[in-house]
């Protein structure tokens, strides 16, 4: 997952422009010609020109397109939605508990390239409506703490409030995944006030520490290393999945641990 980081606020690719449109439909062109055998006539230059490059059919993309767009910006509106209930309990909390509860935030809209991948993967039907109902983490918020308890506090709290609306909640803190996989993944649904309307949108909440996060990140470039990999890189591959499971296990142990000392030191506080 490509999530940009705080205020950094960076929109992840996707949105082409009307001229890389061209551009790439000129290349896809290109391609096919040349897969053409010699004797069949070229496409010409002047054809992609007059037709391709036509105001009419620039603008039956922009106007197919628009859709989507709108649908990409309800998905942005979203995740400023949920950082700024993260960003206010984070604040609420640096009161009460004299510490902030989040290290940081990281969101992100899902690109339009890995939007289609996961169309093709997951035989989602083409219409607005089925990407909207089928696909549950177009928005995404990941949310880093640097305690176990906080992730349940700071979800605890995003749940009692009254917009928001639990869609599908999986612990993989209690039950981590087979890789080793630590998380706490929300997807919520919350209002967006538009001109005229509200709008439910979904979004994927991910909770994790830091060393969750650190490990996630590690194992996510064996991922695509694993997939690529043949032969004796393959078993090599699977000796470092093996190794980071292990870490895993020695994370979620480093993890208990601060927890413990940090609440010895609670008391020790309390006590003086
Ligand atoms: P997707 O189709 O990938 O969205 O799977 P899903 O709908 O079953 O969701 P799941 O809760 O399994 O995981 C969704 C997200 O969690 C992924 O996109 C990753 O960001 C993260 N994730 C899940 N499993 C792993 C894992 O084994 N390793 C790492 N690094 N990340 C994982
Ligand atoms: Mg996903």
């Amino acid at each position: 997952m490509g999530f940009r980081c705080g205020q950094e606020r960076v929109r992840q690719g996707g949105n082409m422009t009307a001229a890389q449109i061209q551009e790439d439909i000129k290349a896809r062109l290109s391609n096919i010609e040349n897969m053409l055998p010699a004797s069949m006539p070229r496409v010409s230059e002047d054809m992609i020109r007059d037709s391709l490059m036509s105001d009419e059919f620039l603008d039956f993309i922009k106007i197919n397109m628009m859709p989507v767009e709108q649908l990409m910006t309800f998905y942005q509106c979203a995740i400023m939605q949920v950082e700024t209930k993260f960003n206010i309990l984070n604040e609420q909390f640096s009161l009460s508990l004299d510490r902030n509860p989040i290290q940081s935030i990281k969101s992100r809209v899902k690109s339009y390239d890995s939007i289609m991948k996961k169309i093709r993967r997951k035989k989602i039907g083409l219409s607005i409506e089925d990407i909207e109902d089928k696909m549950n983490d177009i928005a995404g918020v990941r949310v880093i703490c640097s305690y176990v308890d906080d992730i349940y506090l700071l979800a605890d709290c995003l749940l009692s409030q009254d917009d928001v609306i639990l869609v599908e909640r999986k612990d993989y803190i209690k039950d981590p995944k087979p890789s080793g996989y630590r998380s706490l993944h929300l997807i919520i649904k919350v209002p967006i006030y538009l001109q005229n309307e509200k709008k439910e949108v979904k979004v994927e909440v991910q909770l994790r520490t830091i060393a969750m996060d650190f490990w996630a990140s590690l194992e996510h470039s064996l991922h695509y290393k694993r997939c690529q990999a043949d032969g004796a890189e393959c078993g090599e591959a699977e000796e470092l999945a093996g190794e980071l499971i292990e870490c895993a296990k020695e994370s979620a142990r480093l993890d208990a641990k601060m927890q413990e000392i940090r609440d010895r030191i609670a008391e020790l506080s309390g006590e003086s």
